[in-house]
């Protein structure tokens, strides 16, 4: 890297120590579902030099795709992941030794798509906090086709079952050697079912309230640092926008953004990785934005997500301490060498909706790179 290059972003490339962690510089790989993984949920060797490219590429932390905790309503997804069997143990200790020899580190998303469901393998029934038909239309480049189904009200020993599970999850996350452990509790899946009044009427302690309807993201996160057990990182993904409603804000404002976040850090969260569709928006009118507020409420190190594929972004939201970290989704399955061409004085490769479509696999970016004849360091 020239100095006049290391110069221009210093707060991008410069290091930061997350946790036990030392990452090189600034950079993150958001979760990206890519429903690659084999019929019963393993983790391939394709997903291995996927993962591995971004690691060489120079990311300082890679988070994975959505992956689901149980063998009951929490897949969403044909060709998803999981990390319940031995076997998808196994699949994700190829990948994660894959990114550790490319000198790369990478934390497990974990995934209950509650309501959202768009292909489970084991049940055709769907779970969610209340009986609430979800708004919009599953999603086709996830191969979903028409109206979600109608979920059936989770009892309160279902709701303990998927507790457990997450800690389990964790439990295996750790013995597949990942650095760490995310939680999905944005974006509308389960967790966001629970949060969000008009899809949870529950009347016992999960429904009503915020400090109820939160209790579920509480319960979950203490039994992912459970699991996780002080052998890596613990983390919370949350967002006000959801899949279906991607203007949705939290009916009670700065107020809820507070409480939220100071309780997810009282319940053992490491870090927080916020998503909103411009990174660098402003909230609530308080002059920061949603990941400046996070790391005020919350007092832990904080990922910002959306749009920060822009440099100039990345490096503002650092600059102005309104994040510790720059999550990038589009940005990095365009160009998974990134933060090395970002030193380098060279542009990356620009995101193409054609890289997922017409589903967002690994193939279809596959074949886009060989059509455009772009390559990447390996
Ligand atoms: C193909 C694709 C798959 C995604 N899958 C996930 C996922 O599994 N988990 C998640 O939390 N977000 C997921 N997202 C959302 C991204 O992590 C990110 O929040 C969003 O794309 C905005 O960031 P960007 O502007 O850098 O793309 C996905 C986005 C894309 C484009």
């Amino acid at each position: 890297m020239s100095n006049a290059t290391a110069g221009r972003w210093p707060h991008i490339l410069s290091p930061f120590k997350l946790g036990a962690l030392e990452l090189p510089n600034r950079t993150v790989v958001a979760p990206m579902t890519r429903i690659s993984a084999d019929t019963e949920g393993v983790p391939t060797t394709q997903m291995a030099t996927h993962y591995g490219a971004f690691a060489r590429g120079g990311f300082g932390l890679i988070i994975t795709e959505g992956t689901y905790t149980d063998m009951a309503q929490s897949q969403g997804y044909r060709d998803q992941p999981g990390i319940v069997t031995p076997a998808q143990v196994d699949g994700w200790r190829q990948v994660v030794n894959h990114v550790h020899k490319a000198g790369g580190r990478i934390v497990l998303q974990l995934m209950h798509a509650g309501a959202l469901v768009q292909d489970n393998r084991f049940t055709d029934e769907t779970i969610a906090p209340s009986a609430v038909q979800p708004a919009g239309e599953m999603a086709a480049r996830y191969y979903g086709d028409g109206p979600f189904r109608m979920p059936r009200e989770m009892t309160r020993d279902e709701i303990k079952a998927v507790i457990e599970s997450h800690e389990t999850a964790a439990a295996n996350a750790m013995a597949a050697g990942f650095d760490g452990v995310e939680i999905h509790g944005a974006n509308g899946y389960l967790p966001v079912q629970f949060l969000t009044p008009e899809t949870n009427t529950r009347r016992d302690e999960y429904g009503g309230s915020l400090e109820n309807r939160l209790r579920f993201h509480l319960e979950i996160m203490a039994a992912v640092v459970r699991g996780v057990a002080g052998r890596g990182l613990s983390g919370m993904r949350m967002s006000q926008s959801r899949s279906s409603d991607f203007g949705h804000k939290w009916n009670g404002g700065i107020d809820d953004a507070r409480a939220i976040f100071a309780a997810l850090t009282a319940a053992g969260a490491d870090f927080l990785h916020v998503s909103t569709h411009q990174g660098l928006g402003e909230e609530f009118d308080s002059g920061h934005t949603l990941a400046g507020l996070a790391r005020e409420f919350a007092g832990i190190p904080v990922i910002a997500c959306g749009k920060l594929e822009v440099p100039e972004n990345a490096e503002q939201i650092l600059e102005t301490g309104e994040a510790d970290l720059v999550a990038m989704a589009r940005g990095a399955l365009a160009d998974p060498s990134w933060p090395n061409k970002l030193g380098r004085g060279e542009d990356p490769v620009a995101f193409d909706p054609a890289m997922i479509s017409p589903f967002a696999t690994l193939d279809a970016t596959i074949a886009w790179r060989a059509e455009n004849g772009v390559t990447f360091e390996d």
